[in-house]
């Protein structure tokens, strides 16, 4: 198992690329499904969630290949085996969007239940509710969810808020089997998130007839077939986030290059109430820290609020303010797993229900520390960043499901990260 160990503090200058979204590229990569024939996919990262979605379509009887140039291609022409196991499933939670595709293009699909995750329960109810409507008859049997539609599907009005707002995979998984289904069917309270934007616009590329896209109300006259595509997945803005809030804690001065500020407006507005310069330039933009990072109250919400998949970043970033800070999660109210892994490096967090109180410092301090989740794991590396002495972060497997060699990209502007064998387990 590697480790990371990262040589701090640094001050990130020079250029990094944004990679291609991963939470763009699972559905999408699932919505190939619905097309029998040769769907190429361009920049799709290549990450360790990639590669277990690409063993979750080829155990279909499809086949998923990564050309040279990048470009991934998905060939539908047939699916053998509508199930997608619990070996598979339980590596990665996204693998449920296959339901909705397979329902629509098979009338059958298998599906282990995903479990909760380091981040929270995860329920799929909505998902399931929502399939329910467009006619499939759904079951659970030895922790697999089996959906049903013999006669194919109907489309329907179908509200998808739950508790915590809108449902971004559950959304994706309405949507796909929609786009087959007999008549219109309009998806209220749906989720807005660009990925799920860039999902419909796939679809439409495919002969979907999908209106009202990244709005809460999706609009889908039912097609009897789709056509395969060749479709380019937008940039990552977590990823971009990513980097925006490591610029921040290291007072560093970073140019983004494939970056969509657009798709990111509540993260740049939280950005330059900290202090820090975020200026359009070229395909991304440069982002430039302020002496200290000023201190800002975060509320994670659904898209275009601020994103739950970086929380855990600019929590690290606000460590290092001047002054106090309140971060509140109404997404993922137990995301906090970062805290105490924060607080081992000095930094000062005091965790009260679904929010975090931070007190600013004026510096972290190097310790080894473990990685739990994605998002908290690249936390750890942005603290890392700016600690004094040498973090070890341990469990590095969680940051390369979402993120592509993290560290050679932030060596070549200025970090001092080396990737070890080893580890603790
Ligand atoms: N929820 C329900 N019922 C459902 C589905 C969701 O109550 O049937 C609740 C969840 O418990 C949560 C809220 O609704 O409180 C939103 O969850 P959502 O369904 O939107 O999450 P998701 O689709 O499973 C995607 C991303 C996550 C990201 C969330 C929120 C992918 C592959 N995953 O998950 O990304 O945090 O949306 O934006 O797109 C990550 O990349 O690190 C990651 C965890």
């Amino acid at each position: 198992m590697d480790v990371f160990q990262i040589a701090g503090p640094v001050k990130l200058s020079g250029h990094v690329d944004v990679n291609g979204s991963k939470n763009a590229a699972l559905p999408i990569m699932a919505a190939a499904l619905l097309a029998p024939g040769r769907s190429s996919l361009l920049q799709v990262p290549q990450l360790a969630d990639i590669s277990v979605c690409k063993e979750l379509i080829d155990q279909l009887g499809c086949r998923v290949e990564r050309l040279e140039d990048g470009t991934l291609t998905i060939d539908a022409t047939r699916i053998d085996n509508p199930v997608g196991p619990y070996e598979i499933v339980r590596k990665m939670r996204a693998s449920i969007c296959i339901l909705g595709p397979l329902l629509a293009r098979c009338g059958r699909v298998e599906v282990s239940m995903p479990g909760g995750c380091a981040i929270g329960d995860r329920p799929i109810n909505l998902h399931l509710i929502g399939l329910q409507q467009l006619g499939a008859q759904i079951h659970l049997k030895n922790g697999y969810v089996i959906a049903e539609a013999p006669q194919g599907l109907t489309g329907a009005s179908i509200f998808l808020g739950g508790p915590f707002g809108s449902t971004v995979l559950g959304t994706a998984n309405v949507l796909m089997a929609a786009v087959l289904a007999k008549g219109r069917t309009i998806i209220e309270s749906a989720a807005c998130e660009p990925e799920i934007a860039d999902l419909a616009n796939c679809l439409n590329t495919m002969g979907a007839r999908i209106s009202g896209i990244g709005s809460p109300r999706l609009t889908v006259e039912g097609v009897s077939r789709l056509h395969p595509v060749q479709y380019r997945v937008i940039p990552d803005r977590i990823e971009a986030g990513t980097f925006m809030a490591a610029a921040a804690a290291t007072r560093g001065e970073l140019h983004i290059g494939n970056c969509r500020l657009e798709d990111m407006m509540a993260v740049v507005d939280k950005l330059r109430g900290m202090g820090v310069k975020v200026e359009p330039n070229g395909d991304g933009c440069t982002v430039i820290g302020g002496p200290r990072v000023e201190p800002a109250d975060i509320t994670t919400q659904p898209y275009p609020g601020f994103p739950t998949d970086l929380q855990a970043q600019f929590m690290a970033a606000l460590a290092l303010a001047e002054g106090n800070s309140v971060v509140v999660e109404k997404i993922f109210p137990d995301r906090f797993l970062h805290v105490a892994e924060l607080n081992r490096m000095a930094a000062n967090l005091r965790k009260e229900g679904p929010a975090v109180i931070i007190a600013g410092v004026k510096k972290l301090i190097a310790a080894p520390v473990m990685a739990s989740d994605l998002r908290a794991s690249a936390a750890l590396v942005i603290a890392g960043l700016a600690a004094e002495g040498v973090t070890t972060v341990n469990r590095v497997y969680h940051i390369d499901r979402g993120y592509e060699r993290i560290e050679e990209r932030l060596n070549r502007a200025g970090a001092k990260i080396t990737r070890e064998e080893g580890g603790t387990v």
